[in-house]
């Protein structure tokens, strides 16, 4: 077990070790655990965590303030908006006042070749812990609490699981590709045999999808790519129907009008990438459902499949609060 993370930033487990990562999940555990028996866990004591939003969230927001109020600290939920961020303050200034103030700063930014610039940004600049609360690349806070729960249901090993990240048709907004993203890169990592899914004009980034593959030959696990729904959940363990935009559709991507009116001209050729029942029935007898949520219901997956008892959608989204607690623990208290 690694125990020494003080300080250290979490923009993409990528960077981070298998051991260290296994570190995160028993530290993890170890909080459910004690939450469940109502134990006080004040590891960070009068810590202070600025959490600086420039989109929407229901379970980072929430996760990580509760997070902090739990292990004795407080977070500040801050929006871009909110801050001079709004008038073009630096990164770098942004990142050392903040540094003179509090243990920690959280940042979601998920703008399309902007996000994890800026993020990687203020953590160059910064003399405490920065954490991706999501960009348009990463989401390393979904995909810890993804691995969590799947080692919950099915062991420490992982190898030969068949996980189907697929694709699905959404209405509400084009999702950032950032959770499929962390789930092939690190899924792999654990011998788990992932099927990529989509219709040709949404791909994932291919620097990622390099990596990925480059993972899944290191760790012994693999890395399939199809552009067919039912074939991905055919005889799968695992479905995770979600929505990404085609960001990387585009060789330079522009966030002009006419790439999102081709945008939406691709997705309306798609309805049919749902996960119902029908389909579902593909899968092995007893495979779960996961999805980061929100869900677009109707959609990506039918009330019948994301309400069925192969869900385990709210244990996936309870686990963002123990990975969250085990990440801040770690990074913002610590061992010195
Ligand atoms: N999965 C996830 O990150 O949810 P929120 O957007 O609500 O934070």
């Amino acid at each position: 077990m690694k125990t020494i993370f003080r300080g250290r930033h979490l923009i993409t487990f990528d960077t981070w070790t298998k051991q260290e990562i296994d570190t995160v999940i028993e530290v993890a555990l170890e909080l459910k655990r004690r939450f469940a028996m109502g134990e006080i866990t004040e590891f960070l004591k009068h810590k202070t965590l600025f959490m600086i939003f420039f989109e929407q969230s229901t379970r980072t927001r929430n996760s990580l303030e509760a997070a902090m109020t739990q292990l004795g600290g407080h977070a500040h939920d801050l929006t871009a908006d909110k801050m001079q961020i709004a008038h073009g303050e630096s990164p770098k200034d942004t990142a050392k006042v903040l540094s003179r103030m509090g243990e920690g700063i959280a940042i979601r930014n998920c703008f399309y070749n902007i996000g994890n610039k800026y993020i990687n940004e203020i953590a160059k600049h910064s003399d405490i812990p920065v954490i991706s609360m999501q960009d348009d690349v990463y989401h390393p806070l979904q995909v810890i609490a993804d691995l969590m729960t799947i080692r919950e249901y099915y062991g420490q090993d992982l190898r030969g699981l068949k996980v189907a990240v697929s694709w699905a048709y959404a209405t509400t907004h084009a999702k950032p590709l950032s959770v499929p993203q962390s789930q092939i890169l690190l899924f792999p990592r654990y011998g788990m045999d992932v099927v990529l899914a989509h219709p040709e004009e949404f791909p994932l980034q291919k620097e990622i999808i390099e990596r990925a593959k480059k993972n899944a030959e290191v760790h012994g696990g693999k890395l399939t790519i199809i552009h067919d729904m039912d074939e991905a959940v055919e005889d799968a363990d695992i479905i995770i129907p979600k929505n990404w935009g085609g960001f990387a559709y585009f060789d330079e991507y522009v966030d002009d009008e006419e790439h999102m009116r081709i945008m939406k001209e691709n997705l309306e050729r798609h309805k049919d990438w749902i996960l119902d029942s029908k389909r579902f029935s593909l899968a092995k007898k007893d495979a779960k459902i996961m999805h980061a949520l929100p869900a677009d219901r109707g959609h990506e997956v039918t009330d019948e499949v994301i309400d069925s008892e192969n869900s385990i959608i709210y244990d996936e989204a309870e686990n963002r609060l123990h990975t969250a607690k085990a990440i801040l623990a770690l990074l913002m208290g610590g061992r010195v």
